[in-house]
């Protein structure tokens, strides 16, 4: 696991677009991982920018987001799809069908986006946030490491962390679809960001915690190829022999 720290938050965005540019300019088809949340606004909106700059193609890119809310009607803003159309999808030239999302509906077995991915031959690079709680995705404390895509009851702090986008806590769903942890930990790379001093303890544990099904982010010690992104405030924590400060 490498980590790198940034001092600012402009060479934290500009580090993030740069890489995403790096990954999506090959010849060949990409598949990248995308996660919702505050953390990546600014990051997407950096991307729609330097794409209208360089009159980027996105022919080759292929989108999987990691989670989707349950029961939210399908045009409430809030929706991960909703969230992804306006902060990124809508601000670039790709097309409806290269972008994917877990499917929500009942009666469906959620790991047929498992075998999807695997069929259109595996996450190339996944972008990840992190709870305050260390989950990743939506897998809360407690999921199983070896867990494909499925539902899972949102822990009350998590819905209270995400009431910052919806009107009121009623609003916030219960339920969602993750992709699960053994999903996430079969891309082939994996780059992790976490900003702001509210993080700083789940990035505490995600590092230096028992590598437990208690704290989900700890498993990502074990991937051949993780990169960490924190802000300093994030990195409070975080032992001065580990980082690498930009
Ligand atoms: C959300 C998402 C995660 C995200 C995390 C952090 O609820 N399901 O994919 O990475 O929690 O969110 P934020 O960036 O708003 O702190």
């Amino acid at each position: 696991m490498n980590i790198k720290v940034f001092s600012h938050d402009e060479a934290l965005v500009i580090y993030l677009t740069d890489l995403f540019f790096e990954v999506i300019s090959q010849d060949n088809r990409v598949n990248i991982g995308l996660a919702t949340g505050s953390t990546f606004i600014d990051v997407y909106q950096s991307i729609i920018e330097r794409s209208i700059k360089n009159h980027q193609s996105f022919q080759h890119l292929y989108t999987f987001n990691l989670d989707e809310y349950v029961d939210i009607d399908e045009n409430h803003p809030q929706t991960f799809k909703s969230f992804m159309k306006h902060h990124l999808f809508n601000g670039i030239d790709l097309p409806d069908n290269q972008t994917h999302f877990p499917p929500t509906g009942s009666n469906i077995d959620y790991a047929c986006y498992d075998e999807l991915i695997e069929r259109e031959e595996g996450i190339d690079v996944q972008f990840l946030g992190i709870g305050t709680n260390g989950h990743i995705g939506f897998n809360e404390p407690g999921t199983a490491f070896d867990s494909k895509t499925h539902k899972i009851t949102l822990d009350e702090s998590t819905r209270e962390d995400n009431n910052k986008f919806f009107s009121s806590i009623d609003e916030v769903p219960k339920y969602a679809v993750t992709m699960g942890i053994h999903t996430i930990m079969q891309s082939k790379r994996i780059i992790l960001v976490a900003r702001g001093l509210h993080k700083a303890e789940a990035v505490y544990n995600m590092l230096y915690g028992d590598i437990c099904e208690d704290n989900p982010a700890s498993i990502l010690r074990e991937h051949p190829n993780c990169l960490v992104l924190l802000d300093k405030d994030a990195a409070k924590l975080v032992k001065r022999s580990c980082k690498d400060e930009t």
